[in-house]
């Protein structure tokens, strides 16, 4: 198998590793600032290019991992090359329908890896789901073969729950990381140190991996405890925007309980 990446951010730079490190070639890397392709090109021995035009038709599997937005641009510009045409193209996007590839590309699908991404944080690949789609057969087959060589979790998912999942994703991870943000800037505000946080936020997720979210939740909401609730609300007035999101979250847990 010899694949093509186009888009080395946060995702192209993890998977193009992980699939050099699986012993894939990877062909070309495209991204739309030179400089970000030569970096993640040079690191796994492939051609960098920021020009699509460049693209060419070696490769068996080209992966798009560009931000969402781009996706449509990106594609109808790889489009005008015909000799992609029966390649098998795919997006990394967790929302974005594979649809936007129909028009174009008659082998095309979706290569969704469920995790959350940043250049340089080191993630344990073999563990990620990876979350496949194709409406040929045959595409999926091949697809769920490059699965298989670079993570233990590959299952087929359809657009429409893909689209669901990635709902619950951005509410389980950019959420709360959110949240540990806002929890950031209070120990900053008042000089305190977020580090001695840092066990509980490891406790939460690792008790995630036994026990139900319903089961694990604790907090003054959860017992009812509503002097608790006001005094913090009453704390939180020095900043709003963080007040109505407490005062949201808690009627929330309350409205779970009761
Ligand atoms: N990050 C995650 O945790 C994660 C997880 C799973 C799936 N995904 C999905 O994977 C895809 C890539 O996400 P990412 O986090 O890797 O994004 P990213 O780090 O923002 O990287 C985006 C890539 O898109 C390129 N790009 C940005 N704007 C563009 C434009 N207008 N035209 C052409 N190229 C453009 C960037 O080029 P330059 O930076 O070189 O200019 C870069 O190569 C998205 O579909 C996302 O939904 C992300």
């Amino acid at each position: 198998m010899k694949v093509t990446l186009i888009g080395a951010g946060n995702v192209g730079y993890h998977l193009g590793q992980r699939l050099y490190n699986k012993k894939i070639k990877v062909h070309q890397v495209y991204s739309r600032t030179y400089s970000n392709a030569t970096a993640l090109a040079n690191l796994i021995k492939a051609k960098a290019t920021n020009d699509l035009s460049k693209i060419d038709a070696s490769a068996e599997i080209y992966i798009i991992a560009v931000k969402d937005d781009s996706i449509a641009k990106v594609v109808a510009q790889l489009s005008k090359n015909k000799s992609l045409a029966k390649k098998i193209v795919v997006h990394t996007s967790g929302s974005v329908s594979s649809k936007i590839l129909a028009n174009h590309f008659s082998n095309y699908g979706v290569f969704y890896p469920l995790q959350t991404f940043t250049k340089g944080q080191h993630v344990y690949f073999k563990n990620i789901p990876i979350c496949v789609d194709a409406k040929k057969e045959k595409t999926q087959k091949r697809l769920l073969k490059l699965g298989k060589i670079i993570s233990k979790d590959v299952r087929l998912i359809t657009d429409k729950e893909r689209a669901v999942l990635h709902v619950a994703a951005v509410i389980v991870n950019n959420f709360t990381n959110h949240l540990f943000h806002i929890g950031a800037i209070i120990c900053a505000e008042e000089g305190l140190d977020f580090d001695i946080l840092k066990p509980l936020i490891q406790e939460t997720a690792e008790k995630l991996i036994r026990k139900s979210p319903y089961d694990m939740q604790t907090g003054p909401a959860r017992r009812g405890d509503q002097q608790t609730i006001q005094q913090h609300a009453e704390y939180l007035a020095k900043f709003p925007k963080y007040q109505s999101l407490y005062t949201l979250l808690s009627k929330s847990i309350t409205n779970t309980y009761s």
